[in-house]
């Protein structure tokens, strides 16, 4: 079975990616994790981002924050689809400076950049891409939209 890649641009990316691979795990879906900086380990992106459609994986989620250049460079090297995390890291100045180094692609390299700190969302939609050419990944998306649905419900009910 294929997988998701998780990727971060340092240990300290972890608790807002962390959302991404807990959501994955809940609907039962393989993920990689690793640590790969554009600017502190160049040749382990370059070799991550050329090998990855090689090594099982189907979707690659990449957060980084501040000069977040991670995403986009994986991006340029790789065939797979990229999800791109904006992180509002220590050195952000208010996360507007994540949010637009991984937005703001050039036409033909594209990174499906989610809300700041939005890593659930990018777990979602890896499973989503991964479920488009799964039924069985697509009926745990079902699934878990229709457990969105009742606790909306739910919580309306709490309220009367
Ligand atoms: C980025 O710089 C990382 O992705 C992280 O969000 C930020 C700060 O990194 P550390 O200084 O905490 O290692 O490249």
């Amino acid at each position: 079975m294929s997988k998701v890649g998780i990727i971060m641009g340092s240990k300290s990316d972890l608790p807002v990616m962390q959302e991404a691979i807990d959501i994955l795990k809940e609907l039962k879906i393989d993920v990689e994790v690793d640590i790969v900086s554009a600017h502190r380990t160049p040749e382990k992106l370059f070799d991550y981002g050329k090998h990855a459609h090689t090594r099982g994986f189907s979707v690659i989620i990449a957060g980084a924050g501040g000069a977040a250049h991670l995403p986009g460079m994986i991006a340029s090297l790789s065939p797979l689809p990229i999800i791109g995390v904006p992180v509002k890291s220590s050195n952000s100045i208010d996360g507007w400076d994540s949010v637009l180094s991984i937005l703001q692609m050039p036409g033909g390299v594209p990174v499906a950049t989610v809300a700041l700190n939005g890593a659930k969302n990018a777990g979602i939609l890896a499973a989503q891409i991964m479920g488009s050419s799964d039924p069985i990944v697509l009926d745990r998306i079902i699934a878990y939209k229709e457990s969105l649905k009742a606790k909306v419900i739910q919580s309306a009910e709490d309220l009367k």
